[in-house]
């Protein structure tokens, strides 16, 4: 059965197409997985003991927006990570970034700006949500190159002026999916002086902000406290899957303006499935401790290091600045993913299925992403095969 028409211009999803390019050919050893950015590192040893002691409050029904002590833990979190005071009537909690940033577009996106079709701005390539937010939504999806030539990030500002006066909603992703990339402060606070000019709003997906080794990334809240922009601009979404390797918990958060996320607030009220109360439990003791978070920091940064020493010499490869995706550049990503598949069974993803063609050019087509989630050893050995099939 096909999807409504409103999402007849959605290709096929990354995984799926995926499988159909390397599925019916045999890998050339056995098989290693780099493509899913699913962390593998170890869970928190708090974690069993937290959900036992609140074991029997699965028997209720969990508060929508969030425990007050959830609430509390995070907005102390802030607070530390980006020096800047959020209260808890800021913060909702989440079931983990991806349906935050596809409900919190529901909840804010109007039906028209001036009299237009709203427009929501994202970069390209992206995280597929935005996609399926602004399709849903009935805005017109904006995809905006985030190459090598823009510093990898979007270049938002250089959009005509009839095109931003109809955006509402802007995505940025920082450290950037599948990039590596860190907005730099400079860069948020433009962005923010854009938003601010052309009326729209910032939905800033930090989920990998804790995964770094130079410096903590900036934080949209924390720019925003800084040059004094409207809270009501800002909306930053993070979560405990990457910082805490705890995808399966589903827990996240989003914070911003009182108004905006009192919209988010409602829209959940009606339709939202809150987290279960003892996983809002575990999340309140993870967003309250850092020695594991640290810990987990520890072994990425180990794993950018032997990777920067495997592919020293290779035309264009950069190390990330944060998050745990290499975006390694090739001739033709699918080519690649097909060639690496075959002959050393390590699987990738070709960087064009993250990315949309727009005027017949996909910026992801000469990538291939490769996520550095398994164990240090297992990914040496993946990071080497691909270094002497592709790179030789
Ligand atoms: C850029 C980006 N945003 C959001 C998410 C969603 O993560 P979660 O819903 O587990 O917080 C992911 C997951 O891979 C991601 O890569």
């Amino acid at each position: 059965m096909a999807f409504p028409e409103r999402f007849s211009s959605l290709p096929e999803y990354a995984f799926p197409r995926l499988r159909k390019l390397l599925d019916p050919h045999v890998p050339g050893a056995a098989p290693i997985a780099m493509t899913i950015g699913e962390p593998r590192h170890p869970m928190p040893a708090f974690l069993a003991e937290t959900l036992a002691a609140h074991v029997q409050e699965f028997a209720v029904y969990p508060p929508n927006d969030g425990s007050p002590e959830l609430l509390g833990a995070i907005s102390r979190w802030i607070g530390r990570r980006y020096g800047t005071d959020v209260a808890p009537e800021r913060i909702m909690a989440l079931n983990g970034t991806r349906e935050g940033l596809f409900n919190a577009a529901l909840a804010l996106c109007p039906q028209t700006k001036r009299g237009k079709r709203p427009v929501i701005l994202m970069p390209n390539p992206f995280y597929q949500v935005y996609a399926m937010a602004a399709l849903t939504l009935g805005a017109e999806p904006v995809y905006v190159p985030a190459t090598e030539a823009t510093g990898f990030l979007p270049d938002y500002a250089g959009l005509p002026a009839d095109v931003l006066d109809r955006v509402v909603l802007a995505y940025l992703c920082s450290p950037a999916n599948p990039q590596g990339v860190v907005a730099p402060r400079d860069y948020i606070a433009g962005l923010l002086a854009l938003a601010e000019k052309h009326d729209f709003q910032l939905l800033s997906d930090e989920c990998y902000s804790e995964l770094w080794h130079i410096a903590p990334p900036p934080g949209a809240l924390e720019v925003a406290h800084e040059v004094g922009a409207d809270p009501e601009r800002v909306l930053a979404f993070n979560s405990l899957s990457k910082r805490s390797n705890m995808p399966g918990l589903r827990s996240g958060f989003v914070a911003g303006g009182r108004e905006s996320i009192a919209r988010v607030r409602q829209l959940r009220a009606y339709a939202g499935a809150p987290l279960p109360l003892p996983l809002q439990r575990v999340a309140e003791r993870a967003w309250s401790d850092e020695a594991h978070v640290e810990a987990n920091r520890l072994l990425y940064v180990e794993k950018y290091v032997v990777a920067a020493q495997i592919f020293a010499g290779v035309n264009g490869y950069r190390t990330p600045e944060g998050g745990f995706f290499l975006w390694l550049p090739v001739a033709d990503g699918e080519a690649a993913a097909l060639k690496a598949w075959v002959e050393t069974g390590v699987r990738v993803l070709p960087g064009a299925y993250l990315a949309r063609d727009v005027a017949g050019q996909n910026p992801g087509k000469e990538y291939i992403r490769v996520a550095l989630v398994a164990p240090r050893d297992e990914t040496v050995r993946g990071l080497k095969s691909l270094r002497e099939c592709l790179y030789a």
